[in-house]
């Protein structure tokens, strides 16, 4: 085995789930490092990302969305959108690849325990978010957190990814879901009208104002009305969100309406990468390499250095 951090281990694709078709489907592969003796360095905690090669195509940056574990296993959740990303999609169980991590700091679960927990994903997003709820729902670790809410849209029910966890998450009677579809456009923006059957519209002028009749958990609106339609509330909980960079400063926005705090929302950032290690420089803001100090961060920490935010 060389020291070059640069060169991947090798790993074989064990399975391949299709989770959302339309335009930018999104697979998730579950890959076994080949080399036993490497699987303890894989032993990754919620939140790092790992870089995956396709080989003779290049590299591409995943959330690592599997429960941490000792055998070797990572599974991470891709969205074709170029060209890494669709040479991964024609993978097949047994083909390998190579991957180099895990990276990154991670999200701070056991400074988290007897708080609620809020979770809110928006598209892709969804993926770094479920490392930590299947973290927090594991049955080793529910007893330590308090409430939890999932909060969870995506631009059309075919895109929601993890159709069969959903299910299972759906029957829990210790998790509250919720799930929303974006809103039909016509000519002049969003119509307010209900996208699809069984997703009723909510009060789009006045999101909080929306009636919530008992059972219903599934809306057409945006993820940032959502979170105004769930109304979580701040006292003793922590919120990990993530989304697309508008999706993230609008439920922002929507918590701090809420009394949340910057200290109490996490997420983590998905800026370009190259090195993953905090080498080559093209992740930074500031002094701050996101590979290396980051991906996960909170509000506050990322108001200070992007002030716009
Ligand atoms: C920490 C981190 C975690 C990530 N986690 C996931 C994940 O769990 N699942 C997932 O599907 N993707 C994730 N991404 C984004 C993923 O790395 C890019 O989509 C991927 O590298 C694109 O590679 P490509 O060769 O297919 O696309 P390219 O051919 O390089 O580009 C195709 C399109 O994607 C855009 N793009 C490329 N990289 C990014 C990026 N980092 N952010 C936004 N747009 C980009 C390009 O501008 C272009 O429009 C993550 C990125 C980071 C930095
Ligand atoms: S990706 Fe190279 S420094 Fe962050």
């Amino acid at each position: 085995m060389t020291d070059n951090v640069y060169v991947p281990v090798t790993a074989t694709v064990e399975k391949v789930t299709l989770e959302a078709g339309g335009a930018r489907p999104i697979r998730t592969f579950r890959f076994r490092i080949d080399d036993e003796k490497e699987w303890p360095k894989f032993h990754h905690k919620p939140g790092q990302f790992a870089i995956i090669s396709h080989f003779g195509t290049g590299e591409s940056v995943f959330a690592i969305t599997s429960y941490p574990n000792s055998e070797g296993i990572i599974e991470v959740s891709v969205m074709r959108v170029g060209n890494v990303t669709a040479k991964l999609h024609e993978l097949e169980v047994g083909d390998k690849v190579g991957i180099r991590g895990p990276y990154g700091n991670d999200f701070p679960v056991d400074d988290w325990k007897g708080k609620n927990m809020i979770f809110i994903g928006a598209g892709i997003g969804i993926s770094p978010v479920r490392s930590v709820y299947q973290w927090v729902l594991n049955e080793e670790n529910r007893k330590d957190f308090g409430d939890v809410t999932l909060i969870y849209g995506a631009r059309t029910p075919s895109d929601l990814a993890y159709k069969e966890e959903i299910k299972e998450l759906e029957a829990r009677d210790d998790l509250d879901l919720w799930l929303c579809i974006d809103w039909k456009f016509g000519p002049n923006g969003p119509t307010g009208e209900s996208a699809e059957d069984g997703w009723p519209a909510i009060n789009m002028q006045s999101p909080g104002e929306t009636e919530v009749p008992d059972g219903q958990n599934r809306f057409t609106c945006f993820v940032p009305q959502l979170v105004e339609v769930v109304k979580p509330d701040p006292k003793d909980a922590i919120v990990v969100t993530c989304g697309p960079p508008i999706a993230i400063k609008y439920i922002t926005e929507a918590l701090d309406r809420l009394g949340w705090q910057p200290e109490q929302i996490y997420t983590t950032l998905e800026n370009r990468m190259k090195c993953g290690i905090g080498k080559c420089g093209r992740c930074n803001i500031g002094e701050l390499y996101i590979c290396k100090h980051g991906p996960v961060f909170t509000s506050a920490e990322i108001c200070k250095m992007v002030p716009e935010f």
